[in-house]
């Protein structure tokens, strides 16, 4: 018996992990307690995606919050070595609700991770792990660079970074990160530690913006799902700081599951990668608003709040060179004009 651990199974990274896996013949256990709808009211409730991972027979679902170390405990010794796969998306993801509820982001980030990193170590060395961090451990360190501004989007001076983004290398200290951003900063840490010290077969994998049809989008997490939902039921849009014109790379969740994949068949102990849809598929708010205008037809009242978010990123790209050196074979199949294409249909 060969099983996927997946935590966060609900959310967007881990159900379409749970997709993913199952369709690969693999028997798939989640973990998920839907603090979610805790955290982002009904936007964010993820009953929806619990409804359809249910009816499938290999699925195996754990209600407990990953912060319950003996609940933990006993499920790694009931799976043991059979453990061979765990990615480990179960994250409090905002920015913004860290700000309000820094003990609770804390714990879930950090303890939570511990949780996850030693019980595989003791349990289940073999397994491969993927753990999802964030380009939020970089601070605002992207925003030191100069920008310039046109009708649409800001973009770097750098010519390099205007390329190929920002790669691995960008400095994690001496920023201001957010709560969040250091909750995540402990957990990438703690992942390549056990990866280093203790030889575990885990990737790190910082992202920029994730998203697709599986994600609960809420105001304070998911912002393309947020926005094509906003346009979708005519709900007001407030577009916080930088006039919209911040930019975003935006991946398909499927199109992160296949770099998972690539790194499972040949692992690496504690690398770090930065991912997300690279150059191949960003925008600026404001061109995800006009497109999805465009596309629906629909109406949506837009707010503009001048003040921006305290170390909200201006423009951020994930240099892809490293992951891609890596796994020559990962492609990625969706551009952000399909990807909410995507998500448009699933609200129509
Ligand atoms: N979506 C993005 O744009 C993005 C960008 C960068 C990094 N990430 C990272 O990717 C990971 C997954 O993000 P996502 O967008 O799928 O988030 P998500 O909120 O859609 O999914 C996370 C799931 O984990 C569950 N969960 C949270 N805390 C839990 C706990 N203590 N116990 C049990 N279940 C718990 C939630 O109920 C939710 O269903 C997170 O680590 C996040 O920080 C996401």
């Amino acid at each position: 018996m060969s099983v996927v651990l997946i935590t966060g199974s609900h959310g967007l990274v881990g159900s379409e992990s749970c997709f993913f896996f199952l369709k690969k013949g693999y028997e798939v256990i989640g973990i998920d307690n839907n603090i979610r709808k805790r955290f982002f009211g009904n936007d964010g409730n993820t009953n929806w995606i619990k409804k359809r991972l249910n009816k499938i027979k290999n699925y195996k679902h754990y209600n407990f919050d990953i912060r319950d170390e003996p609940k933990l405990k006993k499920l790694f010794h009931k799976y043991n070595k059979n453990i061979s796969i765990i990615i480990h998306a179960a994250a409090q993801p905002s920015h913004d609700y860290a700000k309000d509820n820094i003990y609770l982001d804390f714990e879930i980030n950090t303890k939570g991770s511990l949780n996850i990193f030693d019980n595989a170590h003791k349990f289940c060395p073999r397994a491969k792990i993927i753990h999802l961090s964030t380009n939020k451990v970089y601070g605002d360190n992207p925003n030191k660079f100069s920008f310039v501004e046109s009708k649409t989007r800001i973009e770097p001076v750098n010519k390099k970074i205007k390329k190929n983004g920002f790669d691995e290398n960008l400095n994690v200290d001496n920023s201001v990160h957010s709560f969040f951003g250091i909750s995540k900063i402990y957990s990438d840490m703690l992942a390549q530690e056990y990866g280093k010290i203790y030889g575990l077969k885990i990737g790190i994998f910082r992202a920029g913006c994730l998203t697709g049809p599986n994600h609960s989008g809420a105001s304070l997490h998911g912002f393309l799902s947020y926005l094509i939902k906003s346009c979708m039921v005519n709900r007001q849009y407030n577009i916080i700081g930088f006039k919209g014109k911040q930019v975003r790379d935006n991946l398909h969740s499927f199109d992160l599951i296949n770099a998972f994949w690539e790194f499972i068949k040949k692992p690496k102990k504690g690398e770090v990668y930065n991912i997300g849809g690279g150059k191949y598929s960003n925008c600026s708010i404001l061109e995800a608003l006009n497109y999805i205008k465009t596309k629906t037809k629909n109406k949506i009242e837009i707010t503009f709040n001048n003040s921006n978010r305290i170390g909200d990123h201006i423009w951020y790209i994930s240099d892809l060179t490293k992951f891609k050196k890596d796994y020559p074979k990962w492609t990625i199949s969706y551009k952000t004009k399909s990807i909410i294409n995507e998500i448009i249909d699933k609200y129509k």
